[in-house]
């Protein structure tokens, strides 16, 4: 399952996911000749900052979704970044990377056995992976406000089919998932990212987009104002503090991997 974004929105609700990306990228040790994959590129910031680390090298940038993929390519050009409108799961790349990197993404996808397999043969020998998405513990607060207000009157019946969004492993049943696959080397830890937003309007804009956009087109149109206020509120109220600032748990799951 896809979903599709706001390129623009999600430029001005996303200096914390592009902060925690530029970190990784500075970690990668580039030469400057590597062949890049990076897994749900999203607005491209960050595949942008990849190909600048590569100006002998190259950089792809995929996305499923329609809107970020064109706000990629409307903000970053360079002979050495392409962007490209294509599904994590059913990719197919055969031995042509030296890294494949996704940042923030990989939460959104369920099946990771298949994601590793492909992502494996998608690196030349020798080549490394580095992930970093949401883990076990992440938006604890966000997670149960929403699965409180999707449980009530009357989005409950809207519900009855849905199928959770997100998949956030612990370190453990990922080092497992992992372990499965013939990598030479391999490495899975967590990290602590929890965040005060500045104020209820930073962290409105974040519930906006991406949060909730799974869970919209689910409900009547007349009903989607009243459940993205719900959470919204309910938000605010439990996370608030008294300096104006609120709270969420932002908890990250990393892996670098060698084939
Ligand atoms: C939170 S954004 C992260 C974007 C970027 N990596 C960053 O760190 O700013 C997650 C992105 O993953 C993309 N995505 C989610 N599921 C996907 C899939 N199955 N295939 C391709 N892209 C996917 C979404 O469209 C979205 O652009």
């Amino acid at each position: 399952m896809t979903f599709e974004f706001d390129g623009e929105k999600y430029k001005r609700a996303s200096d914390q996911q592009k902060a925690w990306g530029k970190g990784v990228i500075c970690e990668l040790e580039l030469s400057g000749h590597e062949r890049i994959l990076d897994l749900g590129c999203g607005d491209g910031v960050l595949t942008a900052e990849l190909a600048k680390h590569v100006p002998d090298g190259f950089v792809l940038g995929i996305d499923a979704s329609e809107n970020m993929i064109a706000t990629a390519r409307k903000d970053h050009a360079g002979a050495n970044l392409r962007f490209e409108r294509q599904d994590i799961n059913t990719m197919g790349f055969g031995s042509e990377f030296d890294v494949v990197f996704s940042n923030a993404t990989l939460h959104w996808i369920k099946d990771h056995k298949r994601l590793l397999r492909n992502v494996f043969e998608s690196l030349k020998d020798r080549g490394i992976v580095r992930f970093q998405f949401a883990s076990d513990g992440n938006c604890s607060n966000l997670l149960r406000i929403v699965r409180d207000v999707m449980s009530e009157s009357p989005y409950i019946d809207a519900f009855r089919e849905f199928d959770w969004p997100w998949y956030m492993p612990t370190c453990r049943e990922y080092q497992t998932l992992v372990d499965e696959v013939p990598f030479t080397e391999t490495k899975v830890w967590c990290t602590n990212a929890d965040r005060y937003f500045e104020s209820s309007e930073a962290m409105t804009r974040w519930i906006d987009q991406p949060s909730l956009v799974p869970f919209l087109g689910w409900i009547a149109e007349s009903d989607r104002q009243g459940f993205r206020d719900a959470v919204v509120e309910r938000m605010i109220d439990e996370t608030q503090q008294d300096d104006g600032t609120c709270f969420e748990t932002f908890r990250r799951i990393n892996v670098w991997a060698r084939k």
